[in-house]
């Protein structure tokens, strides 16, 4: 096999082109990378149930929460009528004894290494000066308790409060008592980690986040964006200022899967958003990790999937979403006294975000039902009116190679002279490893003229049930085959990320995921290094090349470059072992970074590296060695 290398430009590469992108599926915001770690802070959690145009949800205050010494009876209730906020308008009653409080489960419980220290924040109220103590409960032990003193004058008060795992301890309760007999009322009972990044993020998440080295991150979703309804569709407006007062909602992935044998009552029932992860703190992740911000707008839809809910276009209320997005732009771009750039101040962010992207609809597509090419030219012409540099996303549907693909791309062909009309087209595909290993010339005969965000993808290997199992090293290989693809093809592909991004061990709804964790841990799947590899090893432009019998023989090939390196990424997805002889490759040394397994090798918390990219040295000559089963990098 021969691999040619031509000193001659193919095509220009988008530096956005590798993203990530961020949905609260699976436990990724609340539970997963929003450090809190109190479960229903605000004792506003529902259960939710139903399916498809019959969702119901049964209020459910108490969720996680339980009395304390277990089993002893202390009088708790929720109530509503002098509550801290209108927003989230339930709180706890506690009316204690001595001894007597209530504890938190905290997901999989509280999770810290000796020393670390723990930041404790809550409102509360009572009518008498009293002590009470927070701290950890380990079966009947209470132990690193602080003592808070509560003010008794009858209106609600925010305390804050640090305390220190004195060893290491996991899956213990949180747990606040009182030292003398009390009536007191609490709300938004929070407990972040103090290594939390930018006081929000979960450490160890946003490490992994790090290594991606993403150029945009596109959220918050997904199906999420749009709800199983109206009432569950994610507005923005809800999610900034105080954290007490953004109101709480019920999550779309809460229902997936429910049907006839679970009687729609899934074991995911409670997953609820706080979101406590709202824009702004979407827009500060993005600015932590040096990528551009992708909000993704509702335009009026619920899931099509899952609901016929929408509001008509020729409803006043359709105004409101668009007027939604122009008050984003504003909130992320206008200055700090305009209305939503004040909110923006207001937090914390005196400097504007400099947002570009927006996207329009999540993965809608058009039916006799549902205009979605209608309102995109709605929403078009409302921001570009008054925004005209922002870039727009817009949709190809939730498949390829379907006639509502063929219908969305025709509408966008045919609309491609309308000045700054589309940005790119977000397509989605979750295939088979043989489909992206077949497909890697898919974009070679794209039309150059409307451009494309590859916004969803991911292998997903049908011999494989097992949630952690189906990232395997084969869905990888055939992703990393499949980029060199998209790679080649960058004058049409102009960004591109893989879906899911995580998932949390034991509340997943969707696998494979890019990044799974536990309450302690997490690790980076084979498909999460492909993504890594391809996102730091890449040049601003191609170089024609060419790789003789290289495809039929399972081996995939693109090669960049930039002023200082040239990157040659080959793939070989075969069980051969295959010398290839390089023509136009500078001689000497280079770097290497391989990444090797078996077909089903995957990654897990026992063994987070067991597929993972090693570096190495290459001494370049007339031929090297590619083995079976390999992704390598040769960077000079
Ligand atoms: O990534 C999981 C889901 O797949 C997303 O929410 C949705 O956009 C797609 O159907």
């Amino acid at each position: 096999m021969k691999l040619s290398v031509l000193q001659e430009k193919g095509v220009d590469i988008q530096k956005d082109l590798i993203g990530i992108f961020f949905e609260d599926i699976n436990y990724g915001a609340d539970g997963g990378i929003y450090a809190e770690m109190i479960e229903n802070r605000s004792f506003e959690f529902v259960d939710a149930r139903g399916d498809n145009d019959a969702y119901f949800q049964i209020y459910d205050g108490m969720y996680g929460w339980e009395a304390f010494p277990k089993g002893e009876k202390v009088n708790l209730s929720i109530s509503t009528s002098r509550p801290q906020n209108q927003v989230n308008p339930h709180y706890l009653k506690a009316d204690l004894k001595k001894g007597q409080g209530f504890t938190n489960k905290a997901y999989d419980g509280i999770c810290a290494e000796k020393g670390r220290m723990l930041k404790l924040s809550f409102w509360a109220r009572t009518n008498k000066d009293c002590l009470i103590s927070v701290g950890l409960v380990n079966g009947e032990n209470f132990y690193d308790e602080e003592t808070v003193h509560l003010r008794g004058n009858s209106t609600w008060k925010k305390y804050q409060v640090s305390f220190c795992a004195k060893k290491d301890v996991r899956h213990e309760l949180f747990c606040i008592t009182a030292n003398e007999d009390a009536e007191i009322d609490f709300d938004c009972i929070s407990l972040f980690p103090q290594d939390a990044v930018c006081g929000i993020f979960r450490k160890d998440l946003m490490e992994k986040l790090e290594e991606l080295n993403p150029k945009f991150i596109r959220f918050p979703g997904g199906c999420v964006v749009e709800g199983n309804e109206l009432t569950n569709s994610y507005q923005w407006k809800n999610t900034v200022g105080d954290i007490s007062e953004r109101k709480a909602n019920w999550n779309r992935w809460a229902v997936h899967g429910n049907n006839k044998d679970n009687h729609f009552h899934s074991k995911y029932s409670h997953y609820n958003q706080t979101l406590g992860l709202g824009y702004y703190e979407y827009f500060l992740m993005c600015e932590h990790l040096g990528a551009k911000a992708l909000p993704v707008a509702n335009v009026g839809l619920a899931c099509q999937y899952q609901s016929s809910q929408r509001v008509l276009r020729d409803n006043p209320h359709y105004q409101d979403y668009i007027q939604d997005v122009l008050d984003l732009i504003e909130f992320a771009n206008g200055s700090s006294d305009s209305k939503w750039g004040s909110v923006r101040a207001g937090m914390g962010h005196e400097a504007p975000f400099g947002l570009e992207y927006i996207g329009i609809g999540n993965e809608q597509w058009q039916t006799e039902r549902v205009d979605f090419f209608e309102r995109y030219d709605d929403f078009e012409k409302a921001i570009h009116a008054k925004y005209p540099e922002i870039k727009l996303i817009g949709s190809a549907g939730p498949t390829v190679f379907t006639p509502t693909y063929d219908a969305a791309w025709k509408n966008f062909y045919e609309k491609k002279d309308r000045t700054n009309y589309t940005y790119a087209v977000d397509e989605h595909y979750y295939m088979e490893p043989d489909w992206f290993l077949k497909n890697t010339h898919f974009y070679d005969k794209y039309d150059r003229s409307v451009k494309v965000f590859s916004g969803e993808y991911a292998a997903h290997d049908p011999e494989v049930k097992e949630d952690g199992k189906r990232n395997n090293f084969r869905c990888a290989l055939a992703e990393a085959a499949f980029l060199t693809g998209v790679e080649r093809n960058a004058d049409v592909v102009y960004l591109s990320s893989y879906a899911p991004l995580f998932s949390r061990i034991g509340y997943t709804q969707w696998a494979p995921d890019l990044i799974w964790f536990d309450d302690k841990a997490s690790y980076g799947t084979p498909s999460f290094y492909v993504q890594k590899l391809f996102s730091n090893y890449m040049g601003n432009k191609t170089l024609k090349s060419t790789l003789e019998n290289g495809e039929e023989n399972g081996v995939f090939q693109v090669v960049s470059q930039d002023e200082k390196n040239t990157y040659i990424k080959l793939v070989n997805t075969s069980d051969k072992d295959i010398k290839i002889e390089l023509e136009g490759v500078k001689r000497g040394p280079a770097k290497t970074v391989t990444l090797k397994a078996g077909d089903l090798e995957y990654n897990s918390i026992e063994e987070p590296l067991k597929v993972a990219p090693i570096e190495g040295q290459l001494d370049l000559n007339d031929s090297l060695d590619l083995p079976a089963k390999t992704f390598l990098i040769i960077n000079y």
